[in-house]
Formats: C-alpha cells, sequence, structure tokens
C-alpha cells in the first residue's frame, strides 16, 4: 500500500475523507501521519482518533520560511511517502521542496480550477454570476493552484447562495473527489508526465458527466 502523508491547516474535514477511504477493504494507501502547520488545526485531533500520528510544525517556531520547510522535510525524509496529499494546507510549499516530490503531491482546490485559483473562491463564483461551481485535485507544480488536473466534480450554484453555503455544497463533493483521484494515483491510472501534463488511464469526475 502506498504511504501518503496529509498536510492540514484546518478542520480537516479532507483528511477525515481520505482517512475514511484508506481504512475500507482493498484501497491501495495508508494514511502514515498528518503534518499541521497549526497546532490549533481541529484535524489533529480527528487524526488521532483514527490512530494517526500527528506531527505540528508552527511557522513562528523557526526564523524563517527556509527554517520552517526544512523541519517539515526532515520529518518527510523519515516518513518516507510515496504520496503527499494538501487537505485544506494554506501555505505555499517552495520550489525546492515541490521538485523533490514532483507528481507525488496532491492538493485539493474548491473551484473548477482554472478558474477562480486563490482566495476567497466561492464569493468570486458567486460574483461571477456562475451557474455551477465545484472542487479540483491537482497535481501540485510551482504555480498555486496551477498543476494538471487529476479528478473534479461539480456542484449548482443556487439563487440566494452565500459564500458560505457555496462552501459546504462543494465540501460534500470534496469528500468523494479526493479519494477517488488518491486512489487513481496510488494505483497509477494516472501519473504526472515529463512534459508536466496528465497521464491519465482512467476517467474521474462527476458520473453524469461521463
Ligand atoms: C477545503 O474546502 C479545501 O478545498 C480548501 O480548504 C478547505 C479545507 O477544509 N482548500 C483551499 O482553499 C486551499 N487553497 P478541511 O480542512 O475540512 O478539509
Amino acid at each position: 500500500r502506498n504511504r501518503v502523508v496529509v498536510f492540514i491547516s484546518g478542520g480537516g474535514s479532507n483528511m477525515v475523507a481520505l482517512a475514511d477511504a484508506c481504512a475500507s477493504p482493498g484501497f491501495p494507501a495508508e494514511i502514515v501521519a498528518v503534518i499541521s502547520d497549526k497546532a490549533t488545526a481541529g484535524g489533529l485531533a480527528r487524526a488521532a482518533e483514527r490512530g494517526i500520528a500527528t506531527h505540528v510544525f508552527e511557522r513562528r517556531s523557526y526564523t524563517g520560511k527556509a527554517e520552517h520547510e526544512a523541519a517539515i522535510l526532515d520529518a518527510l525524509n523519515a516518513l518516507s511517502p510515496d504520496i503527499i496529499c494538501l487537505a485544506g494546507y494554506m501555505r505555499l510549499l517552495s520550489g525546492e521542496f515541490i521538485k523533490r516530490h514532483e507528481g507525488r503531491i496532491l492538493n485539493i482546490h474548491p473551484s473548477l480550477l482554472p478558474l477562480f485559483p486563490g482566495l476567497h473562491t466561492h464569493q468570486r463564483a458567486i460574483d461571477a454570476g456562475m451557474m455551477i461551481a465545484g472542487c479540483t485535485v491537482h497535481f501540485v507544480t510551482e504555480g498555486m493552484d496551477e498543476g494538471p488536473i487529476v479528478a473534479q466534480s461539480v456542484v449548482p450554484i443556487v439563487p440566494g447562495d452565500t459564500a458560505d453555503s457555496l462552501a459546504a455544497r462543494v465540501l460534500t463533493v470534496e469528500h468523494r473527489t479526493y479519494p477517488q483521484a488518491l486512489r487513481l494515483l496510488a494505483e497509477g491510472a494516472v501519473g504526472m508526465g515529463a512534459d508536466g501534463r496528465v497521464e491519465r488511464k482512467a476517467y474521474v469526475g462527476d458520473p453524469q458527466a461521463k
């Protein structure tokens, strides 16, 4: 089974969805540790409840960004993960970090990339008059929210939606989509090619769109 380390900064509901999938029989991956940059992240207790080791690296405990990342890299090297899943990790990784793990880092973003990368994505989708929203799991590359797409799912935007109501609707499909994407990568059904594009042996996303 592929060894997975999940990075979080917050509630960790996507981490829980990944952990639940990994606990199901025959799933090709296991979570060996959760890393958080926030000691207050709610996901830490949820990981511990599931018997998953947790490691906290608060930015303010280190003199600079480089030292902070070096400490995380040291811990990662000891864990020797096959795959790293960013799940609500609100910090950018350096190019060096990404290069070391290229094609093995996934991120989930709560929009239909390449639309609305970055912050306040739900309000921006509503303000743009979009009638659909969704989530994207993609390989992490140096550009923020720019890496090749592994899986996407779609939800409607309905009259009266607020950023919060839309975020909650998108989150429900995130919890399905992230485990599907992790399974594909762990099984070798998708990979990042040398040209930086996704090599795909299976389709994943909204089943109605298939
Ligand atoms: C999720 O909606 C995730 O897509 C988003 O943060 C939330 C984390 O929730 N990630 C980003 O915005 C990354 N830029 P969770 O901690 O409950 O999984």
